[in-house]
């Protein structure tokens, strides 16, 4: 190297610019003009960005996606009582660093408190009444947010893999009508082009496919908005099939909606059928053949992954016409929610970045799928 370059580079390192000179590309920006690139965040990642070595958020990311802190639950955990200060903080970040912001999530079966659905003996509340507390509820994120949450995830998960409607208490106590309900009000109370979004796992099923195409135009057909569809993506390295994820894009994009891949992660574990049954579960949890991969992924799966990655995002490259977001779940593999799930305290590595922060084959597997140009 000529000296007065080499002299150039350790100044640059020694004033702190050796993160700037070692930065792999930005994924947003390989990916800018095809679709946004976004993540699901927890308030201490937000805190931390561009220190203490995990991959920088607004390096990489031009969409944000709360973890919990926007469920019922932890939002609004007792009547009247409203803990906003993760979700202000998020709220924040994002919009400094001109992210489209994601509200995840309205109405789910799952981490919203009891009261909601009882009145004050226990009892369950009638259909007006928990209607009304679902207005109550978009009512307060659209007074404090407006339109800095440019999608929200209004309902999510309430279609069965088989098609069927969930029997969650949502429909147990409003009725079949719940998803046309919880989007009537979503539509009444958010400000206008803030988009409105169908969110669930399993959408490459046909079953379930073809059950939400059936409630997208049926919701349109009430003269009701429904914007998009959030497929959350937690895949496996072999399933489903790279062609059942595009025919299910294509078939919500004809349906006219915007295509949101929501939660994508790939779980490199071995699974067994009945381990997402909780009891089962917990018995397997010191079963060392469930959890090969503790002190690192061998090559051969790190290609598997890579590989895996590249088709995903070739195929997604081919619909960036119906493509709006791709967000992951989770910033590293070492904050992913797979080393808890099924399994609690696996050493999962689903995701682009490893746990020391540093990109991984996937990571550089997808960078190459949009500079090989493999996509028209
Ligand atoms: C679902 C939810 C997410 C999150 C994940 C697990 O997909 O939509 O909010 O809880 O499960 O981390």
């Amino acid at each position: 190297m000529h000296r007065s370059l080499l002299v150039a580079c350790v100044v640059l390192v020694s004033l702190g610019f050796g993160q700037f000179l070692a930065a792999e590309p930005a994924l947003k920006e390989v990916f800018r003009g095809d679709f946004r690139i976004g993540v699901a965040v927890d308030t201490a990642e937000i805190k931390a960005d561009g220190h203490g070595g995990a991959p920088s958020i607004s390096h990489h990311f031009n969409s944000v996606s709360p973890c919990n802190f926007m469920k019922w639950e932890p939002f609004n955990p007792k009547p009247g009582v409203y803990r906003t200060e993760a979700a202000d903080a998020f709220v924040d970040f994002g919009e400094r660093n001109d992210m489209l912001i994601v509200g995840h999530v309205l109405f789910w079966h799952k981490q919203t408190p009891a009261w909601v659905f009882q009145d004050e003996q226990g009892n369950p509340v009638t259909r007006e009444v928990l209607l009304e507390r679902m207005r109550e509820r978009v009512r307060f994120v659209a007074k404090r947010y407006g339109k800095r949450i440019g999608a929200w995830d209004v309902v999510n998960e309430s279609i069965e893999n088989d098609g069927r409607l969930r029997q969650s208490k949502w429909v147990k106590i409003i009725g079949d009508d719940f998803i046309e309900q919880a989007f009537r009000i979503a539509g009444e109370e958010l400000p206008a082009g803030v988009e409105l979004l169908y969110n669930d796992f399993s959408m490459a099923t046909p079953a379930k496919r073809q059950a939400v195409v059936r409630m997208i135009r049926d919701l349109k057909a009430k003269g009701l908005r429904i914007d998009g569809v959030g497929m959350q993506g937690h895949w496996a390295l072999d399933s489903p099939k790279t062609k059942q994820i595009e025919q299910s894009i294509v078939a919500y994009a004809d349906a006219g909606v915007k295509v949101h891949i929501t939660e994508l992660d790939i779980d490199v574990l071995p699974r067994t059928k009945d381990m997402w049954n909780p009891a089962v579960a917990a018995k397997l949890e010191k079963d060392p053949k469930l959890d090969p991969y503790r002190d690192g992924l061998p090559d051969e799966v790190q290609a598997k992954l890579a590989k895996r990655y590249a088709d995903l995002f070739d195929m997604f490259l081919q619909h960036r016409d119906k493509i709006e977001r791709i967000t992951f779940w989770g910033l590293h593999d070492g904050t992913s929610w797979l080393n808890q799930f099924p399994i609690k305290g696996c050493v999962n590595h689903p995701l682009l970045f490893d746990r020391d922060g540093k990109p991984k084959p996937a990571f550089h597997a997808v960078v190459a799928a949009k500079s090989e140009k493999r996509a028209p």
